[in-house]
C-alpha cells in the first residue's frame, strides 16, 4: 500500500547528482534535528525525508542490475560522502535505459555501457507507481532526454523534472501535452542552491541596481566529475543556459563568456570564477572578481528536494502545465526569465496559493 506522505519519483540517470541527492535525504533522516542546508524544511507539510526513490534507469555496465543503493556509489561516481550516513538497500534495481546519445565516446572512457537490451521504460514507470520522472542524464544528450521526455509525459502521464539544460520545459510541444496529460513539468537545467549561476546573476542585479554599466564577463568553472569532462568536449546547451541566466536581467546587450575544464583531483568540488568589467559614475572603470568552491552535486540536490515537492504539491491542487514560479527561482532557463526576487515572490505566493502556478 502506497503512505500518501511519500512522494514516490523516478530517476534517470544514476550519477553524482542522484548520489548526492538519495545520500543527502538519508543524512536528514538521520539526523532528523538538523535542518541546515534545507531551503525549506516544510514545503505545505512535505519534508525531504519524504522522498522515496522507486524505480532508476541508467546504461552503465556497473550499475544496471545492481540496487540503487550500490549504484550511487559505483565510479565514476565521485559525489561528497555525508559523514556516517549509510544508504540502506532500496528494493529497486537500476533498469536499463535506451543508450541514444547519452554516452558518447569521450564519455566511454568513464563509464563502460551495459550490453543488457532497453527496458521497457514507460512499463517499469508505470508498474513502480512514480509520480515524477527526474532527469539527471549528461548535458547535451539531447536524444535521450527527449526519449524520457516523452515516456513520462506521453506513455506513464506523470511529471517531469529536467535536470539538464535539453530545451523540454521551454518547448510548447510538451508544454501543450503537459496539460492535455494533467502533468506538471519543472525545467530547464538547474540553478544550484549557491552556484554560478546564482551568485553571477546577484552580481548583475546589484550592478544593475546601483547603476554601475556591467560591459564584459566571464565565469570560468571547473571540477573533477564527469560533467565537467562532458561539458568540456559538448557543453553547448550549458553556455547557453548560464549566458542567458545572467544576459536577461539586463536592460542592455552584455559580452559574456563561459568556459569549463576537467580537473580530475578536484573530483565532486567545482570552484567558479567570477570576473567582470564596469563602469561607473563618468564612466570610470571599474573590475570585480570573486571565486566560489561547493560541493557541485549537494548544490544541485538542495534544489531538486524543492522542486520535487512543488511538483507534489501542484498534483495535491489538481494543477498541470509548466510551474512557472518554482521554473524562475530554481532553474537556470525556465520559459519565463525574471529577476530572483519577483520569482521568490511568485514561488511564495504559489505555496500559500495565491497563485496557480
Ligand atoms: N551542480 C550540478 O552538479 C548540476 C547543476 C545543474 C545541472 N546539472 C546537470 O545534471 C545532469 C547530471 O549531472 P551528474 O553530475 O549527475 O552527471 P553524471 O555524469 O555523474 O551522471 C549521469 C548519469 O547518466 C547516465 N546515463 C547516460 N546516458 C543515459 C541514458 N541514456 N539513460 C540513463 N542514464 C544515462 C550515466 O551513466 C551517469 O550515471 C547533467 O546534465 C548536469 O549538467 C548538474
Amino acid at each position: 500500500m502506497t503512505n500518501s506522505r511519500e512522494i514516490r519519483v523516478a530517476i534517470a540517470g544514476v550519477g553524482n547528482c542522484c548520489q548526492a541527492l538519495l545520500e543527502g535525504i538519508e543524512y536528514y533522516r538521520q539526523n532528523p534535528q538538523d535542518t541546515r542546508g534545507l531551503m525549506n524544511v516544510d514545503i505545505a507539510g512535505h519534508k525531504v525525508t519524504d522522498i522515496v526513490p522507486v524505480a532508476a534507469f541508467d546504461i552503465h555496465a556497473g550499475k544496471v542490475g545492481k540496487d540503487l543503493s550500490a549504484a550511487i556509489y559505483i565510479p565514476p561516481n565521485t559525489a561528497y560522502r555525508y559523514p556516517g550516513v549509510h544508504v540502506a538497500p532500496y528494493g529497486v534495481t537500476v533498469q536499463m535505459g535506451n543508450v541514444l546519445d547519452g554516452n558518447p565516446p569521450h564519455l566511454q572512457e568513464f563509464v563502460p555501457t551495459a550490453k543488457e537490451e532497453p527496458c521497457d521504460i514507460v512499463g517499469v514507470l508505470k508498474a513502480s507507481r512514480a509520480e515524477m520522472l527526474l532527469n539527471f542524464i549528461p548535458t547535451e544528450s539531447h536524444q535521450a532526454a527527449r526519449a524520457y521526455a516523452d515516456a513520462a509525459i506521453h506513455g506513464a502521464r506523470i511529471a517531469f523534472i529536467n535536470g539538464m539544460p535539453t530545451l523540454i520545459v521551454c518547448d510548447p510541444e510538451y508544454q501543450r501535452a503537459a496539460i492535455a496529460k494533467g502533468v506538471q513539468l519543472i525545467g530547464d537545467d538547474v540553478k544550484s542552491q549557491l552556484g554560478g549561476t546564482a551568485i553571477h546573476r546577484a552580481l548583475a542585479t546589484l550592478f544593475r541596481t546601483r547603476g554601475v554599466h556591467l560591459s564584459e564577463t566571464y565565469q570560468i568553472n571547473y571540477a573533477g566529475n564527469t560533467d565537467f569532462a562532458n561539458l568540456m568536449a559538448r557543453g553547448q546547451s550549458k553556455h547557453k543556459t548560464k549566458q542567458e541566466a545572467v544576459t536577461s536581467l539586463m536592460p542592455y546587450p552584455v559580452r559574456m563568456s563561459t568556459g569549463f575544464t576537467h580537473v580530475a583531483l578536484m573530483k565532486d568540488r567545482k570552484t567558479s570564477i567570477f570576473w567582470i568589467n564596469g563602469a561607473n559614475f563618468g564612466n570610470a572603470p571599474l573590475h570585480l572578481e570573486a571565486k566560489l568552491e561547493v560541493e557541485d552535486s549537494a548544490n544541485f540536490a538542495g534544489v531538486m528536494v524543492d522542486m520535487i515537492r512543488y511538483v507534489r504539491l501542484a498534483r495535491d491542487r489538481g494543477v498541470s502545465g509548466v510551474l512557472d514560479s518554482a521554473c524562475a527561482f530554481l532553474t537556470k532557463h525556465p520559459p519565463t526569465q525574471m529577476p530572483d526576487m519577483e520569482a521568490w515572490e511568485h514561488l511564495v505566493e504559489f505555496v500559500a496559493g495565491k497563485r496557480e502556478r
